[in-house]
């Protein structure tokens, strides 16, 4: 399948370090997910032959479309693993231009490479050169800060490199995720470029993909945190939105479980793995916040409050506490029922998580 037509009106699931594990990426691509991306991959990793790294790259059988993103500041490590990773059965090949994390840019990586739009264009001239079919795309953010909105040479540099597609994440590296996505500015790049844009930034809700599509005048949407929120936010986007209840929000975690399971096995490690994945999830699953009963839908960007609880085990599931938690992971882990009375009450000594930065990993 042509890029283009991959793309075109398509909700793609973001690239999420943890979040993008194959049997999570297989849960989205059952809830209706067509393009999918790997965990951010670090060439050199790859060049060092770590399994971990490569467990990252590894596309599941059946998976549509599957992108892996690379991280690199090396040409010839990231052309090589440009080739490696269609070698792998990649559909596509991305550089990552926009991690905030400090461990990455202080080596150069991730979005400090959008303060050097020239190394941009080589890094992504060496990624096509590595590859004989495949596109390379670059996910690049808005800038360094507000005073660095320097997306525009970005934009052209990574095209002037190759690119075939620019994935635009509509904020600046200092602002993390406390500004709105900016979609005016992601439709500024859509217009001047010959290549599709993925807008990224904000989508919660299946309908919003296509409003902010066309608000940024891409060719697609692409969605990180809802995907994990909410993952069937991808069968939203050709049924609408979905009233999901407990039980059956509590069937797809189910899902996530069972799929893990075969992935990493159940044996004592394999279960410990998928317990610690299936806790993390259950950390994001905990934020859901429905349609309003005036049909009015919340913003990713502003924390609701009394969220109506329908029954106990929406209750249970609203849950954001160490105790509750880790008592989910657990029936979750080894298919034990969730009986609401048989969850313990927060522990007194535990902060509510949810005061914390909405998220600390982010990309
Ligand atoms: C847990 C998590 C991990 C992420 N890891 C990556 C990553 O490895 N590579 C990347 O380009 N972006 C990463 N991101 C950023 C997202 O891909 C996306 O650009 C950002 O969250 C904005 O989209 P959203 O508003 O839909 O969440 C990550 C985000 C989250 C929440």
């Amino acid at each position: 399948m042509s890029l283009r037509d991959a793309l075109t009106g398509a909700l793609v699931m973001g690239p999420m370090t943890k979040g993008s594990n194959l049997p999570y990426r297989r849960l989205c691509v059952e809830l209706g997910a067509r393009v999918t991306m790997s965990e951010m991959t670090v060439a050199r990793r790859l060049k060092q032959k770590r399994k971990s790294e490569f467990a990252l790259i590894r596309r599941f059988e059946g998976e549509p479309f599957f992108g892996v993103q690379l991280a690199g500041t090396n040409p010839e490590e990231l052309g090589w693993a440009a080739g490696l990773v269609e070698s792998r059965g990649a559909s596509l090949v991305d550089i990552n231009c926009g991690c905030p994390i400090d461990y990455f840019t202080r080596k150069g990586l991730g979005a400090s490479l959008g303060r050097q739009p020239s190394r941009q264009r080589r890094l992504v001239e060496a990624m096509k050169k590595g590859v004989t079919h495949i596109p390379v795309t670059a996910k690049i953010r808005l800038g360094w800060n507000d005073d660095d909105r320097n997306y525009m040479d970005q934009a052209r540099a990574v095209v002037d490199g190759g690119a075939d597609a620019i994935v635009v994440h509509g904020r600046t590296r200092n602002a993390r995720y406390r500004t709105q996505a900016d979609w005016d500015a992601i439709a500024e790049i859509a217009d001047a470029v010959p290549v599709p844009v993925i807008g990224n930034g904000d989508v919660l809700y299946g309908h919003q993909a296509q409003e902010f599509l066309t608000r940024g005048r891409c060719t697609a949407a692409m969605t990180a945190r809802a995907a994990l929120i909410r993952p069937w936010i991808f069968r939203e986007v050709v049924e609408g939105y979905q009233e999901m209840d407990a039980e059956a929000r509590l069937a797809i975690y189910r899902r996530y479980a069972t799929l893990a399971r075969e992935h990493w096995g159940d044996d004592e490690h394999g279960l410990e793995r998928v317990r610690l994945f299936t806790r993390w999830h259950l950390d994001f699953w905990c934020r859901d916040v429905p349609r309003r009963a005036d049909g009015t839908f919340p913003s990713m960007q502003v924390r609701e409050t009394d969220i109506p609880v329908s029954s106990p085990l929406d209750a249970v599931l609203r849950r954001a506490d160490a105790a509750a938690l880790d008592h989910l992971a657990d029936c979750l882990t080894h298919q034990r029922e969730v009986v609401p009375g048989d969850v313990p009450p927060p522990s007194t000594d535990q902060a509510d998580p949810r005061d914390r930065e909405t998220v600390e990993i982010e990309g």
